[in-house]
């Protein structure tokens, strides 16, 4: 049993990691400022609500723990607000993160791991996209993370704090016992939006763009059900407890879905009508975003168990028609 800290715990992929940590019989401490989060998603362990740009609420956590690893869940993630309010992303995705890296490093803590994401490589110049694939983001959002990805390197040689990004493609998805989903608000994600349009929540869902150069004319996206994402972060702990150098590996399926075939599964699955509109295109959307994840596999020997759409797309409407009654 290890003791874990999980910043960001409360949100949508944190609080699946806090329920998959618990259920491993570690220790854990959840630390979210709930400005997005929701503490009900906490499932167990110990909650503190504060924010890692407080540097002496991590200086008192950190002398009140001797934590094995951290986790780190707590970023804006929406890329269009990104490019509106770049402070906002600079500040908390990386000024606050090197705060919290800083009083990690203060603590002789040597383990991290690091939610980072597919829009660090920008438009791409290659499918699938593998982890050498150049990283040219192209917005405030994508070079956050990426900013942090370099501070990391910079980390482990100067200090010696060891790491592992993980550049998640489109986390989607529920817990498959029905207990957490994506509770985003507003809600930007396809998934969500198409099962919200499937339950009457929504009255319909917008595709945006029919004119792409893909089969069907819509974007293409490498769906990951949550619950792999999270085995992956397991696999990287361990990975790093194991005495292996800091890593990035790129997470996700290795096969793409349209938009288009989103919303035909989400029928399938739901057997409800689902009423499309159709849209422009929406900045900075990629055509085409497909992991090729075998650097995970072979050296975390991740093996993802929830790959396919259909199953994906089920827990997440299990979880909306939860959330409606
Ligand atoms: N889409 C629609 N209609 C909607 C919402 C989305 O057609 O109402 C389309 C988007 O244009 C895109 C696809 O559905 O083609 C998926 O969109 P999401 O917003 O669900 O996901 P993204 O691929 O835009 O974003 C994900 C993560 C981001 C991350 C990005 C990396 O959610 O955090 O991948 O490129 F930055």
């Amino acid at each position: 049993m290890k003791k874990i800290l999980v910043v960001g715990g409360a949100g949508y992929i944190g609080s699946h990691m806090v329920k998959m940590l618990l259920r491993q019989g570690h220790h854990v401490v959840t630390l979210d400022n709930l400005s997005t989060g929701h503490r009900d998603a906490v499932l167990g362990g110990e909650f503190i609500e504060g924010d890692i740009a407080d540097r002496e609420l991590l200086d008192e956590l950190f002398n009140q723990h001797r934590f094995d690893g951290v986790m780190h869940f707590a970023s804006f993630i929406q890329v269009g607000e990104s490019v509106r309010e770049p402070a906002m992303y600079y500040r908390n995705n990386v000024a606050n993160t090197i705060t919290l890296l800083d009083e990690m490093v203060k603590a002789n803590i040597g383990h991290f791991i690091f939610s980072s994401t597919a829009a660090i490589f920008g438009e791409p110049v290659g499918i699938p996209i593998d982890e050498q694939h150049p990283r040219q983001p192209i917005n405030p959002y994508g070079r956050s993370k990426w900013m942090i990805e370099q501070v990391l390197e910079d980390f482990q040689r100067a200090y010696g704090l060891r790491s592992v990004s993980l550049r998640y493609f489109n986390a989607a998805g529920a817990d498959p016992e029905g207990e957490l989903g994506e509770r985003h608000e507003p809600e930007t994600h396809l998934i969500p939006l198409v099962l919200q349009a499937a339950s009457g929540r929504r009255p319909d869902i917008t595709v945006f763009g029919r004119d792409y150069d893909t089969p069907d004319g819509t974007c293409i996206r490498d769906y990951i059900h949550i619950v792999d994402l999270c085995q992956a972060h397991l696999l990287a702990l361990k990975y790093l407890w194991d005495g292996a150098p800091s890593a990035q590996f790129n997470l996700g399926n290795g096969e793409g879905f349209s938009v288009q075939q989103v919303i035909d599964t989400a029928r399938k699955v739901t057997g409800r009508n689902i009423t499309v509109v159709d849209g422009p295109r929406r900045d900075g959307d990629p055509a085409r975003l497909v992991a090729d994840s075998h650097q995970a596999r072979q050296v975390l020997g991740w093996q993802p168990e929830y790959a396919s759409l259909d199953t994906i797309i089920e827990h997440a409407w299990q979880w909306e028609q939860k959330s409606l009654s």
